[in-house]
C-alpha cells in the first residue's frame, strides 16, 4: 500500500462520543432507544462488512453495481477538475470508481469522526492517486462546519454514497442535505445514495437475515455495554427485530426483552417487561420522487438518477441552485 502526504489534515475536534451518558438517556426514556452510531466499534464494523455481504441485503451490492456501471455518465455530470467532498469516508474504498472515472479530478476531501482510521485511509488513497490533492477534515458531520474556500477544484461535488441518509430523520436529512448545499455552493452537486422502498418481504429479508449476522450487529449494543461500561446485562436474555413501518416508511430496529428482567449501568437500574423494546435504529427508505423532494428542499435541483432494474436502489445527481 503506497501512502502519501496529504495535501492537509484539519481537526475540527469532535466532541468525545459520552456512551454511558447515551445509555443512561435512552434507557431511561420511553419508549426506550439508543443511538444507531453505537454500533461501529471494531466488533460492530466487522459485522456490519458481513452484512454487506449477504446475500439478503441487497443495498450495498446493487449501489456498488450501479456505481460500476454508471460511473462515466456520474463523471460526465460533474465535468472536469473537480473537488469531490465526501462525509463519513471510513476506508475511502466507494470512490475510487468515481476518481478513477472523472476527467482530472483536483482534489478530494474526506470527512470523518475518526481521527486515526480517516488519516490513514486518506493517506493510502493519496499514495494511489498521486494527481489528486487528497485533504482531511476530522469533525463530526451532523454538527455544522466550514470548508476552507480556497482548494482547487473547479466544481465541488459531495458523495454520500450508502443510503447513510437513512439513518437521519427526514427533518435532520433536510437540514444537513441544507449544510452540503452549503459547502459546494452554488452550481455545486450532490451524489447520494439512497434505499428505496418496495415489497416489505424484501426488506424485512435484508434485515432479518437468515445467518444472524444483523442479530449478532444488533445485539453488539449489549455487548459493548457490558465491556465498556461494566453493565450487568443478560445479552441472550434479548432478542433481534427488525420492522417495516410503513407510515414514516422504514425500516426499525429492536432489541426485544424476552422476560421481565432489568439492566444495571452507570448505578442505575433499568427495568424491562417481557416484549419491552429498546429501538436501536431508523433505516429510510424514499420513492426517487420523494428523495428529489428532499432535495430541492435543501435547495438542490435533480439532475439525474440512476437504480438498477429490480427498482432497489436510487443514486441521485442533484445541482445546488442559485439562491
Ligand atoms: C449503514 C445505515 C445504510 O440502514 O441498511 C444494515 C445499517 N442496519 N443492517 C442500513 C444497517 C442493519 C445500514 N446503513
Amino acid at each position: 500500500m503506497p501512502r502519501s502526504e496529504l495535501a492537509s489534515f484539519t481537526d475540527l475536534s469532535p466532541a468525545e462520543d459520552d456512551f454511558l451518558g447515551d445509555v443512561i438517556a435512552g434507557l431511561s426514556a420511553s419508549p426506550k432507544s439508543l443511538p444507531c452510531k453505537y454500533f461501529y466499534d471494531e466488533r460492530g464494523s466487522k459485522l456490519f462488512e458481513q452484512i454487506c455481504a449477504l446475500p439478503e441485503y441487497y443495498p450495498t451490492r446493487t449501489e456498488t453495481l450501479l456505481m460500476r456501471e454508471k460511473a462515466p455518465e456520474m463523471a460526465a455530470a460533474v465535468g472536469a477538475d473537480a473537488l469531490i467532498l465526501e462525509y463519513g469516508c471510513g476506508s475511502i474504498e466507494k470512490v475510487r470508481v468515481l476518481l478513477d472515472a472523472l476527467d482530472q479530478p483536483a482534489s478530494y476531501v474526506a470527512v470523518d469522526i475518526s481521527r486515526e482510521h480517516l488519516r490513514a485511509a486518506a493517506e493510502v488513497l493519496a499514495g494511489d492517486y498521486p494527481s489528486v490533492d487528497v485533504h482531511a477534515i476530522c469533525a463530526d458531520f451532523s454538527q455544522p462546519f466550514e470548508i476552507s474556500a480556497n482548494l482547487p477544484g473547479r466544481r465541488k461535488m459531495a458523495f454520500f454514497p450508502g443510503s447513510t441518509i437513512g439513518n437521519f430523520e427526514p427533518s435532520e436529512a433536510k437540514a444537513f442535505l441544507t449544510l452540503i448545499a452549503d459547502h459546494v455552493g452554488v452550481g455545486g452537486g450532490l451524489l447520494i445514495g439512497a434505499d428505496r422502498k418496495k415489497d416489505e418481504a424484501i426488506l424485512h429479508a435484508a434485515y432479518n437475515d437468515r445467518a444472524g449476522v444483523t442479530a449478532a450487529f444488533n445485539l453488539n449494543l449489549l455487548s459493548r455495554m457490558k465491556n465498556e461500561l461494566d453493565a450487568i446485562v443478560d445479552i441472550d436474555g434479548f432478542a433481534h427485530d427488525a420492522r417495516y413501518n410503513a407510515v414514516d416508511g422504514r425500516i426499525e430496529m429492536y432489541l426485544v426483552s424476552q422476560s421481565d428482567q432489568s439492566i444495571n449501568v452507570g448505578g442505575r437500574k433499568f427495568s424491562f417487561a417481557a416484549g419491552e423494546t429498546i429501538h436501536t435504529e431508523n433505516s429510510h427508505k424514499y420513492e426517487i420522487e420523494e428523495f428529489q423532494a428532499l432535495g430541492r428542499a435543501a435547495g438542490f435541483e435533480p439532475k439525474t438518477v440512476w437504480s438498477d432494474q429490480d427498482d432497489l436502489f436510487s443514486v441521485h445527481y442533484f445541482e445546488k441552485n442559485a439562491d
